[in-house]
C-alpha cells in the first residue's frame, strides 16, 4: 500500500485546529507535523483546504425491504455514493423479523453486504420480536460487535414493541454494555389520525406529515426517557425532528440522565412546506418523522450548538418517485418512507452550518464523525486525526460550490430533495484505511472492500 504524504492542510479534528501535513502509511495515520520530511510517498497538497476524518453516516438503510418496495440503494451504488460525499464508515440497520433469531436478521444483512460495500460498515439491528429466551442472544451479539439495537415506537403489527419488551430490551443494554437507538413516535396515536384522515378523503402526501404531529414524537421521547430512566440506562434517539420532542431530551440532560440524540439534514433545510409542492411532489419528502413547520430547524441548531443533539446522521432510505413513491398515489399512507442524503450531509452541513456560523468547524467534525465513532463504540479507531488511527480523511475544500442534483449524485435514485441547491464546501479527496478512494469526483472503489466494523461496547 503506498505512503501518502498529505501537505500544507489545516488539519481539524473536534478538538485541534492547525496547518501542517499528515502522513498515512499502511492504512493509518502514521505522523502529524509541520514540513514533514518523508521520501518515498505520494504528495497530496491540502493548501487552503480542510484535511478533516472520514464522515461516520450511522443511519443508512440499504437494501432494506419497507412500506412495500425495498430501498433503491444497495450496498454497492450506496456506499459508492456516501464515499463521494466524504462518508467513509456507515452504520446500517439490520431487521429482525418477527419469528426470526436476533442472530438470523444481522447474518441476512451481512449476506447483503459482503462482497458489495465500497467502505467500512457496522451494523445495528431492529428488533421486532422480543420473546424472553431471545434475550440472551441480546448479549451475544454485543460481543460480537453489534452493539446497539434499534426499536420502533411506531409501525404497529411491522417494526413496533411494546412498552415491556422494549422496557427488557432497556435493562438488558444497560446490563450488556449495548445502546438502544429509539424511533420515538406515537404509533397507535397516528394509526388513529391516518384512518380518519383517509376517511374524509384526505389522501394527498401533505397527509402523511399531517397526521404525524410534533406532539405525538415529544410524547414517545419523554416516554421513553421514563423507561431508560427506570432501566438506568443511556439512550439514544435517532432522527429527531421536532423541537417539541427536542425540549424533552434537553429537560432530561438537564436532569443529568445520559440521554443521547441526532437529526438529519432534511430536519434542518426542509420543512412542513415541502409536502405542498405541486401534484405527487410532496412524495419527495415523505418520511418518518416528518418535516416540521418552517422555525422549527432553529432549535434543532441551537440543540447542535449547544450539545443537546450529539450526531448529524442521514436516514439514507430512499425510493425512486417512479414505481415506488408511486406505490402511494391516491394514498399517502402507502408511500414509501425515507428519502436519500447520504452523499449531501457534508456539504450542507458545513455550508448551512459552518459557513453560516451557526456551529465551529471543529463541532462540525465533531457532529459528522467524532461524536458518532464514540457513540457507537468506533473510537479512536475512527472519527480523528491522530497517531494509529486508520486513514479514514477527507481533503475538504471550503471554498469549492456544487449545484446538488440527482443528475450529478450518485445514489441511485431519481431525485433528491436539495435538487438545484448551491452549498459551498465539499470533498476534493477521500481515502478509506489509506486507499484514494475519490479523487475530485472521480471513483477507485471496489465492490467488497469494505469490512465489518466489530463495535465495542459503551
Ligand atoms: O422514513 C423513514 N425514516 N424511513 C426509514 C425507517 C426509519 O424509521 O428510520
Ligand atoms: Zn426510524
Ligand atoms: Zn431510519
Amino acid at each position: 500500500m503506498e505512503k501518502i504524504l498529505i501537505t500544507g492542510g489545516r488539519v481539524v479534528t473536534a478538538t485541534d485546529d492547525w496547518t501542517g501535513d499528515v502522513l498515512v502509511d499502511g492504512g493509518k495515520v502514521a505522523a502529524l507535523g509541520v514540513k514533514l520530511e518523508v521520501e518515498d510517498a505520494r504528495r497530496i497538497d491540502a493548501s487552503g483546504k480542510l484535511v478533516i476524518p472520514g464522515g461516520i453516516d450511522v443511519h443508512t438503510h440499504l437494501d432494506m425491504p419497507f412500506g412495500g418496495s425495498t430501498s433503491a440503494d444497495d450496498f454497492e451504488s450506496g456506499t459508492i455514493a456516501a464515499a463521494h460525499g466524504g462518508t467513509t464508515s456507515i452504520i446500517d440497520f439490520a431487521i429482525q423479523y418477527k419469528g426470526q433469531t436476533l442472530r438470523q436478521g444481522w447474518e441476512a444483512w451481512m449476506q447483503k453486504a459482503q462482497g458489495k460495500a465500497t467502505i467500512d460498515y457496522g451494523f445495528h439491528l431492529i428488533i421486532t420480536d422480543l420473546p424472553e429466551a431471545l434475550e440472551p442472544e441480546m448479549d451475544s451479539l454485543v460481543g460480537e460487535g453489534v452493539t446497539s439495537f434499534k426499536l420502533f415506537m411506531a409501525y404497529r403489527g411491522v417494526l413496533m414493541l411494546d412498552d415491556g419488551s422494549i422496557f427488557r430490551a432497556l435493562l438488558r443494554t444497560g446490563e450488556n454494555g449495548g445502546t438502544v437507538c429509539m424511533h420515538a413516535e406515537n404509533g397507535d396515536v397516528i394509526d388513529v389520525l391516518v384512518r380518519r384522515a383517509l376517511a374524509a378523503g384526505h389522501t394527498a402526501p401533505k397527509f402523511h406529515a399531517l397526521t404525524r404531529p410534533a406532539r405525538a414524537e415529544a410524547e414517545a421521547t419523554y416516554r421513553a426517557i421514563c423507561l431508560a430512566e427506570m432501566a438506568n440506562v443511556p439512550l439514544y434517539f435517532v432522527h429527531l425532528s421536532a423541537a417539541e420532542a427536542l425540549e424533552k431530551v434537553t429537560e432530561a440532560r438537564n436532569r443529568g440522565l445520559p440521554v443521547y440524540a441526532e437529526t438529519c439534514p432534511q430536519y434542518l433545510f426542509l420543512s412542513y412546506d415541502n409536502y405542498e409542492e405541486p401534484g405527487f411532489e410532496g412524495a419527495k419528502y415523505v418520511m418518518s418523522p416528518p418535516l416540521r413547520p418552517k422555525g422549527n430547524e432553529n432549535h434543532l441548531w441551537r440543540g447542535l450548538a449547544f450539545d443537546d443533539l450529539h450526531a448529524v446522521s442521514t436516514d439514507h432510505c430512499p425510493f425512486c418517485m417512479k414505481e415506488q413513491k408511486e406505490l402511494g398515489l391516491g394514498d399517502f399512507s402507502k408511500i414509501p418512507n425515507g428519502a436519500p442524503g447520504i452523499e449531501t450531509r457534508m456539504s450542507l452541513l458545513y455550508d448551512g452550518g459552518v459557513r453560516t456560523g451557526k456551529i465551529s468547524v471543529n463541532r462540525f467534525v465533531e457532529l459528522t464523525s467524532t461524536s458518532p465513532a464514540k457513540i457507537f463504540g468506533l473510537f479512536p479507531k475512527k472519527g480523528t486525526i491522530a497517531p494509529g488511527t486508520d486513514a479514514d480523511l477527507v481533503v475538504f475544500d471550503p471554498e469549492r460550490e456544487i449545484t446538488l442534483s440527482a443528475k450529478t449524485l450518485h445514489h441511485r435514485v431519481d431525485y433528491t430533495p436539495y435538487e438545484g441547491r448551491r452549498v459551498k464546501g465539499a470533498p476534493d479527496v477521500v481515502l478509506s484505511r489509506g486507499e484514494v478512494v475519490v479523487e475530485n469526483g472521480v471513483a477507485n472503489l471496489r465492490a467488497g472492500r469494505g469490512n465489518f466494523l466489530k463495535r465495542s461496547p459503551r
